[in-house]
């Protein structure tokens, strides 16, 4: 039998005692300490155990299951690890709760139990959506109580495939005094739930809300406790969602999942270059298509430049959808390397179609775009252009450049503007090869010539 072990935690500012005190020493507040009572792995009961060899452990255990949604397997590297926990978190409205519910009726569907914990909303709430999204399969089941007790009891009485938990900041552990979202609730309750999960060997999904600055500082807390951090985000005057990890102990945090909202819930975005370049207007000025990796997946986005006069200022830059600090760079670089003033415009800069594109490969068209829009001349509507700008005014290769030359190709361009040092590209792509952004701007100009 294990002991239990006395601790004092401030219920504002989650800061730990050894002993009672009126005062907490965290955050100065009065009579905000409480007393939690804690399972103990105290150093005693510790010493003395015979280590254990590493390769003795079965690995096995860590092979994840496919959840069933392969946009979200993709980012979790083929599925859930049994035993581990995933803190789904993302802005109110974002679609969490529909994510979540569409993983648990895809987990559900071929028999294995699932549950559903509902602090936010009422069952027959989410029983109306499940059934608006699709077939509920009998073993889903829903525990309308947010004791984390009960679901510990459960854990251990039914075995779950896996618990799913809406929201972290409705769960109440009764033996602690504070209410329900408060930085010791969330935490103490985060702390029983993955060690029953681990314990029960039953993987977990907690979600949990953040505002857009972070403010509310339960989820944020909570990373350093769970296996894997989901982030899903999305703009709110867009469908698009993205799902990205931020933290994932069984494998890269590097993948991407895309969805679209819609009426019947989230739906995978399976060609997402089509997508974003769905309503693109050709021989428009300021206009360039990128090949850019969203995660490890190659996808065309159509980089969009607009000036306008600031007077007798330096250059002032807005980005939406590509990275502002970026497009600074290679506004500084035109007006250094390559001769293109830039002093008294203001610039719109925007990844069209709410597409994301904060990497270094979007460089080059966001500079092309600039001084397509400047000049007045669009680009020919089959180009796209590839690479990323150094401070001399040189581009660089990127990664996965065949591959992105690859999609290109696969939607229709023809012409591919690229770091001088690649290799090849498929037949039919024809690469112009540039050291230099004003190599860039002089290929183009001969092309079009
Ligand atoms: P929800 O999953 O409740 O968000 P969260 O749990 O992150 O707060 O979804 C919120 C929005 O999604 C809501 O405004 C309605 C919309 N929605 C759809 O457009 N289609 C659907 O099928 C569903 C279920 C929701
Ligand atoms: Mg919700």
């Amino acid at each position: 039998m294990a002991k239990k072990r006395k601790v004092f935690v401030c219920r504002e500012c989650g800061a730990e005692a050894p002993a009672w005190t009126g005062r907490c020493a965290g955050c100065g507040g009065w009579a905000t300490v409480d007393q939690v009572s804690r399972q103990a792995v105290s150093a005693g009961s510790v010493a003395g155990q015979p280590t254990v060899p590493l390769n003795s452990f079965d690995a096995g255990m860590a092979i994840p299951w496919p959840v069933g949604l392969p946009e979200v397997d993709r980012v979790l590297g083929g599925g859930l690890v049994p035993g581990s926990v995933t803190l789904l978190s993302g802005e109110p409205g974002v679609g969490k709760s529909t994510l979540a519910l569409q993983m648990a009726c895809s987990v559900a569907a071929p028999g294995a139990v699932v549950v559903l914990v509902t602090g936010e909303e009422a069952p027959v709430q989410v029983a109306a959506r499940a059934g608006r999204l699709g077939v509920v399969p009998p073993s889903l089941v829903v525990l309308d109580n947010t004791s984390v007790d009960s679901i510990v009891a459960l854990m251990e009485s039914t075995g779950p495939a896996l618990v799913v938990v809406d929201s972290i900041q409705t769960l109440v552990v009764p033996d602690l005094e504070a209410s329900p979202g408060s930085i010791s609730q969330v935490r103490e309750s985060a702390a029983r739930l993955v060690s029953a999960a681990k314990r029960f060997d039953v993987s977990l999904v907690l979600i949990g809300h953040v505002t857009k600055d972070g403010t509310l500082a339960g989820p944020r807390l909570l990373e350093h406790v769970v296996d894997t951090v989901l982030s899903f985000t999305g703009d709110r005057h867009h469908d698009l969602r993205f799902l990205r990890s931020t933290k994932h102990r069984f494998g890269t945090t590097a993948e991407v999942g895309l969805f679209e909202m819609t009426g019947l819930g989230l739906a995978p975005v399976t060609d997402p270059s089509s997508r974003f370049l769905a309503d693109r207007l050709v021989g428009e000025p300021g206009s360039i298509v990128v090949p850019a990796l969203d995660g490890q997946r190659p996808v065309l986005v159509e980089i969009q430049a607009l000036t306008a006069i600031h007077g007798d200022r330096p250059v002032n830059i807005q980005a939406e959808g590509v990275s502002q600090s970026r497009a600074r760079l290679v506004a500084a670089v035109l007006e250094q390397r390559a001769a293109i003033p830039t002093f008294g415009f203001q610039l719109f800069l925007s990844a069209a179609g709410g597409a994301s594109a904060g990497e270094p490969g979007v460089d080059l068209g966001i500079g092309l775009a600039i001084v397509s829009a400047l000049r007045g001349h669009p680009f020919p509507p089959e180009l796209v252009a590839c690479g990323e700008v150094g401070l001399s005014g040189e581009i660089r290769a990127v990664p996965q450049m065949e591959r992105r030359l690859q999609e290109a190709h696969r939607l229709g361009f023809r012409i591919a503007i690229v770091p001088a040092s690649t290799s090849g590209g498929p037949t039919g792509l024809k690469l112009i090869r540039a050291a230099t952004m004003s190599e860039a701007l002089d290929g183009v100009r001969l092309w079009a010539t």
